[in-house]
């Protein structure tokens, strides 16, 4: 297939055009505005394998259309997003204007060049502060911040246009907490002023911060602190490979993305003290828009699309994680 990757440079991003370009079967294009994203990522991956890669805003439509009359793409990866809850919480329209009317654009020109195949990243963070341990898709969405709803109304639109359109097939992959780096060490998170949990704790290990935050110790769990279901970058790369097989063959379809399992921040610390050994940590005041537990039941992933992680393991995700740290130079 001809595959448009929004955001290919990007941490996400660029695992899965490595998992695309090693599965030797697609022909990729790649477009970022490296607002986010890393040339370096993309360096590496031509590394991998050939492909098309384009510095491009999806604000620029006109452009945009230029790409979609020159290529006949026959699905479209959509990762160009802002992913940050907090930062939402002060910027939302920030969040609106890329996450939800960016991604608009992008839909519209999709349609009218009749791309068939749409995987859409989505976040846990639609589903806000659910009531049960586990979320499956069909919990409700009542997200708490604005990074979560301006990926709820991307959502939304993606079902009304499918509705619509019966050509049209989109597979929304809701993510829970990604982490680490692919385990050849080629690919990692790039991104300065990184902000996740995971990240920070890599950089106070190999000396970059002099300590770390714990925000928040008196949250309604066992130890206080939130908990998160962690996944490594590779497996999730995966999903959408499987997810994309599977609306390619089936219908349209939305999945949780996760293990199934539940660390707190505290149980996070303790792993990456295991892994990296001894660091400064203090306990600070909440941080707005974070729900206290969010945990994924995938199990409709596995069934319907045959994904099965293989990298299920916190202290496996933060030791390629941290291998990573350690070898980047900023
Ligand atoms: N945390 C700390 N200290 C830090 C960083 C994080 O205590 O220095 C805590 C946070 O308060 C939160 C947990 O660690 O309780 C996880 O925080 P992250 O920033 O790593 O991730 P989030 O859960 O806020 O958000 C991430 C992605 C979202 C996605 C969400 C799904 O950024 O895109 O996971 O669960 F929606």
């Amino acid at each position: 297939m001809k595959i448009l990757v929004t955001g290919g440079a990007g941490y996400i991003g660029s695992h899965v055009v490595k998992a695309l370009l090693e599965s030797k079967k697609h022909e990729i294009v790649v477009i970022d505005n490296l607002c986010k994203g890393s040339k370096k990522a993309i360096d590496a991956l031509k590394t991998v394998g050939e492909f098309e890669f384009i510095d491009m805003s999806l604000e620029d439509v006109l452009r945009l259309e230029e790409l979609f009359k020159t290529h006949k793409f026959e699905a479209i990866i959509h990762f160009a997003a802002f992913i940050e809850v907090f930062e939402s919480t002060v910027k939302p329209l920030k969040y609106y204007l890329n996450n939800t009317s960016n991604a608009i654009n992008l839909i519209t020109l999709a349609n009218k060049y009749g791309v068939k195949n749409f995987v859409f990243s989505s976040t846990a963070a639609t589903y806000g502060e659910p009531d049960t341990a586990q979320v499956s898709e069909t919990s409700p969405q009542n997200p708490i911040n604005a990074y979560g709803r301006s990926k709820l109304m991307t959502e939304w639109v993606l079902k009304d246009v499918a509705l619509a359109n019966k050509n049209f097939r989109y597979a929304i992959l809701r993510y829970f907490n990604v982490a680490g780096a692919s385990s050849d060490g080629l690919l990692g998170q790039n991104y300065p002023n990184a902000t996740h949990l995971i990240k920070v704790a890599t950089q106070t290990i190999s000396g970059r911060r002099d300590k770390m935050s714990i925000f928040g110790d008196d949250y309604d769990t066992k130890d206080g602190t939130c908990i998160r279901d962690y996944i490594h970058i590779e497996d999730l790369a995966d999903a959408h490979i499987y997810a994309l097989d599977y609306i390619k063959e089936n219908d349209s379809e939305i999945f949780n993305v996760g293990y199934g399992k539940g660390y707190s921040v505290k149980e996070v610390i303790d792993a990456a003290k295991e892994v990296g050994g001894d660091f400064r940590v203090e306990i600070s005041d909440r941080r707005d828009g974070d729900p206290a537990c969010l945990i994924a039941n995938s199990d409709k992933l596995r069934k319907l699309t045959g994904w099965s992680p293989k990298r299920d393991d916190i202290k496996l995700i933060i030791s390629s994680a941290l291998k990573w740290e350690e070898n980047i130079k900023e």
